[in-house]
């Protein structure tokens, strides 16, 4: 039976515009008030975990998981440009704190998909300060650092450099940009120097001012060529992973974000075909791509992985448990062939905000949002609080 390491890190993940609810000075959240009909609905209150964190992480402690990875939001900690707030980067550290006070290792996102507004308003990634103005943030949280071991600098740079699609004023005539569309389009390669300048000048800061282990964590795909089309695999793959795993030299780790896997025709990634087995959020159903991305990454890079997201949108929480079960089983198969993972956790703790809607739940806790924010836990919490409790013995 293949045996995970002991230190094998067992958590679940979130993040901040997706939870907190507020998030007025974001870029995304102005694009959700544009009323251009984009977004199914804006994020609003969220889960009101920016007062509700407490409970969310007793749950998760309670169930048996040991790790909770949670971003800062760079929009609360720098609201106008230059000006910190103390008071933010304070209400973050008592973050830090509650996790250690109930014996959780937190994992810190430094930036997950959102901006500033005053960042995107004057230019977003395309500025000539950007990489220094992200450093200044990273500098600033650094702070409350000083005893984290785990630091995820840009979560899905791949998606970010979609996203960043998002911000540009429609041309006339044209429909403005939405999620999905952004989403058809491959990675800006423009983007991708600029994000992997503000990946290395965080992890100069984070060196200087910490000891944590840092990495940052593309989407991975597991895309697979079709007959006859490897060529355009390679060229598919090399855009959308490749260059941001190149950015990864020196790193301590890779984080891993796997949901599905797309097959890549003589055009490109193939859309997911209506399938009755396709997950809320229209994707195949495919637990086993978290284990080729685990070997197709190590065999690219062998730097050590850490699976930051991995979870399934489904409103039957025993598929979800499927999912996972699938998942780990192969995770288990990578590592029993030499891989090294450092750890699972899943997407989402919560159901949250889906980037335009709060349609897909992914959450091992629902959250009645229409009532008093009150947390019930599904049965998979406390199903993956057992695994973890086991670890990882229960899967084979
Ligand atoms: C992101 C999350 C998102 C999840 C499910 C990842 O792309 O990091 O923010 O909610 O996948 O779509």
């Amino acid at each position: 039976m293949t045996q995970l390491r002991d230190d094998f890190i067992w958590g679940a993940a979130t993040a901040a515009h997706q939870i907190e609810g507020g998030n007025t000075n974001s870029d995304f959240w102005v694009l959700e008030q544009g009323g251009s009909g984009r977004f199914a609905e804006p994020s609003g209150d969220a889960c009101d975990s920016y007062h509700r964190y407490p409970d969310d992480i007793r749950l998760l402690a309670e169930a048996g998981l040991k790790a909770y990875r949670f971003s800062i939001e760079w929009a609360r900690i720098e609201p106008a440009q230059g000006q910190f707030s103390r008071a933010q980067l304070l209400h973050y550290r008592a973050m830090i704190d509650e996790c250690q006070r109930h014996g959780v290792l937190p994992i810190i996102t430094l930036h997950h998909f959102t901006y500033p507004r005053w960042f995107t308003e004057n230019g977003g990634l395309h500025r000539d300060d950007a990489v220094e103005r992200f450093a200044a943030y990273v500098d600033y949280v650094s702070q409350i650092l000083h005893d984290i071991d785990w630091v995820v600098t840009i979560n899905e740079p791949n998606i970010a450099a979609l996203f960043a699609g998002l911000y540009a004023a429609p041309s006339e005539g044209s429909e403005p940009v939405t999620v999905a569309m952004a989403l058809a389009d491959g990675p800006d390669a423009e983007l991708v120097p600029i994000l992997a300048a503000m990946h290395h000048a965080a992890r100069d800061v984070l060196r200087a001012k910490t000891s944590a282990k840092i990495g940052w964590a593309p989407a991975t795909q597991a895309f697979m060529p079709t007959e006859g089309n490897e060529a355009k695999w390679q060229e598919v793959f090399d855009a959308w992973e490749g260059v941001f795993f190149d950015a990864t030299e020196g790193d301590d780790f890779i984080g891993i974000q796997s949901y599905t896997s797309q097959p890549v025709d003589a055009n490109g990634p193939v859309p997911h075909p209506p399938h009755p087995d396709n997950t809320l959020t229209g994707w195949a159903y495919r637990p086993d791509a978290l284990a080729i991305n685990l070997r197709r990454v190590w065999d690219l890079k062998g730097l050590p992985l850490l699976v930051t997201e991995n979870g399934i949108a489904t409103d039957d929480d025993e598929r979800r448990i499927a999912y996972v079960t699938g998942a780990l089983s192969g995770l288990k198969g990578a590592v029993a062939d030499g891989v090294e993972v450092l750890g699972y956790c899943y997407w989402s703790l919560l159901d949250n905000y889906e980037w335009g809607s709060y349609g897909p739940t992914f959450g091992l806790i629902a959250v009645d949002r229409g009532g008093d924010f009150d947390r019930t836990p599904k049965p998979s919490l406390a199903w993956l609080g057992t695994v973890a409790a086991s670890n990882g013995a229960l899967i084979d």
